[in-house]
């Protein structure tokens, strides 16, 4: 039988892809592109209808390096889609503006210029956080970027970047933001900016305002500017990240959107500040701080430190939009007199992470890495699964969903440590790897034993429940058993 995510993984995700063009009457790489992007359920759709011959002409246009993917193994196994009359809307309000859909693009080398922009408007985003506009000369080095891959597919999951600010002179910039805006005035545009001082940031969110600009974002956050006192010197300074914030406040009419850095220990703090002074929204996380040490990254022969994004930054950015929901208490707006508005960045590749952001709390999602790795086009999965998750739970508002999930988080010291649930195994689906004894014997409790057909049983009376074993299953072969009390085992 085949693995359907795991064959799907061995697709190249091509351009114009040559097993759609030899299959006119269905899309396999559509339906592919489903599977890798969280719709499994919603892929047969592309390959209804077809004929045998059909897919093995598809099959055979493969262009994979190895051997074809599997197409047709692929369209027999896909489930039948679920019946649904009429999907949800995903509009919702953030910063008052109403936007079509949470889905922005990150300001970045996605939103740099007014064709990419336009094209990622015609996919299907909702709006754009245009890259960030500053008054300095920029000048990049090359290579500027540098990426962790998964082995096999090619996927890149952590991202590293030297990149500063847009090349464009201001004028330019502004000039882009206001034929945006005159060609499409339903999609969101906002402007990110960056000053060096008070003077700076508000002759630029000016400028921004006076073109059209929905909103500008402060950048406070990029952690490789060659000029001091800007980018995350400013986002690790409360003080300053209220002064300038309060500047721009003052300055223009429209929302004002803070970007936080992750590059410091308590973002709880910047975040007060911002909101104190007067921001109507705030965005996390711009790029953390990190090295990579392949030498194709190296810039004739050196490196530095610089930014990483991408999917393995996901649960750092959580955390980080987590404390900024709790410390302003965004589910309760009295507390504080006024509401702040989150947008969440990093990591988002598809609806289930960009879910993950929503039910923390945020009202819009902004997307960098997963664009430049995969294109516009994954706009189309995000929309797709995030409509039909919320039309499996009855769900016709996508405000229902926002900071759903932040009660469900408690004080470390809160947490059970009364009860416990053991792995179970289905003998069925395990295929012997034995990976599950290797990992609980040199990485956990030696509470796996392997038979003399390799198949795992547990040892209760050692087994402390930390799922481990769950975890490194290849073929999903371990479940949880019913939560009961440690009262209730005799060796405790
Ligand atoms: C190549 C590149 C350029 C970026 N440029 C900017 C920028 O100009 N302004 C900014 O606020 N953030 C910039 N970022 C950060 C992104 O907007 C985003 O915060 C970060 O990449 C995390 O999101 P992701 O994991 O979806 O990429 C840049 C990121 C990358 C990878
Ligand atoms: S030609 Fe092959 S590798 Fe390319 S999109 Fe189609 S199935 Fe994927
Ligand atoms: S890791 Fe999974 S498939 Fe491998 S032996 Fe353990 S239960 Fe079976």
């Amino acid at each position: 039988m085949i693995h359907l995510h795991e064959e799907a993984s061995r697709c190249l995700l091509c351009e114009n892809a040559p097993c759609s063009a030899a299959c006119p009457k269905a899309d396999p790489a559509r339906a592919i592109r489903a599977i890798r992007f969280g719709n499994v359920n919603l892929a047969r759709q592309w390959l209804d209808d077809v004929t045998p011959d059909e897919l093995e002409a598809a099959e055979k246009a493969c262009i994979h390096y190895d051997r074809p993917v599997r197409i047709k193994e692929i369209a027999k196994a896909l489930p039948l889609p679920p019946m649904v009359d009429r999907l949800p809307s995903l509009a919702i309000k953030f910063c008052g503006i109403p936007c079509e859909s949470p889905f922005f693009l990150a300001s970045s080398a996605v939103s740099t210029n007014y064709e990419m922009v336009s094209a990622a408007f015609e996919a299907g985003w909702a709006g754009v956080y245009f890259k960030t506009i500053c008054l300095q000369e920029i000048k990049e080095v090359s290579p500027r970027f540098d990426a962790l891959h998964v082995k096999g597919t090619g996927d890149i999951y952590s991202f590293r970047n030297m990149e500063q600010l847009s090349e464009h002179t201001p004028q330019e910039d502004f000039s882009i933001i206001q034929r945006l805006k005159k060609n499409y005035p339903k999609k969101v545009v906002i402007a990110s900016i960056m000053g060096k001082d008070e003077k700076e940031w508000t002759v630029l969110a000016r400028r921004a305002e006076d073109a059209g600009a929905d909103a500008v974002e402060l950048n406070f956050s990029c952690p490789q500017m060659r000029h001091a006192g800007m980018g995350s010197d400013v986002g690790q300074n409360p003080e300053l990240v209220l002064f300038y914030t309060a500047c721009v406040k003052q300055a223009v009419d429209i929302p004002v959107i803070p970007k936080m850095t992750p590059n410091i220990t308590n973002m709880s703090q910047p975040a007060m500040a911002s909101f104190f002074g007067g921001a109507d929204g705030i965005s996390a996380i711009n790029t953390i701080k990190s090295a990579t040490m392949a030498p194709r990254a190296e810039v004739d022969g050196h490196r530095c430190i610089s930014g990483l994004s991408g999917r393995a930054v996901k649960p750092i950015a959580l955390r980080f939009i987590l404390e900024i929901a709790n410390s302003l208490d965004i589910n309760r707006s009295e507390r504080f007199g006024r509401s702040v508005d989150l947008s969440g960045i990093g990591g988002i590749e598809n609806w289930r992470d960009a879910l993950e952001f929503i039910q923390l709390g945020c009202r819009n999602v902004q997307v960098c890495t997963a664009v430049m790795q995969y294109g516009n086009r994954i706009i189309e999965d995000l929309k797709l699964g995030l409509q039909h998750y919320m039309a499996d739970r009855g769900i016709s508002r996508l405000d229902d969903l926002v900071g759903e999930q932040l009660p469900s988080f408690i004080p470390v010291s809160d947490m059970d440590r009364e009860t416990i649930v053991f792995p179970k195994f289905d003998l069925d689906a395990c295929i012997g790897c034995g990976r599950c004894y290797i990992s609980c014997r040199d990485g956990g409790h030696q509470a796996i034993r392997l038979d003399e057909n390799r198949r795992p049983s547990l040892d209760g009376s050692k087994c402390v429940g930390c799922h481990l074993c769950r975890l490194v299953c290849p073929v999903a072969a371990i479940d949880a058993a019913k939560r009961i009390p440690l009262s209730s085992l005799k060796r405790r």
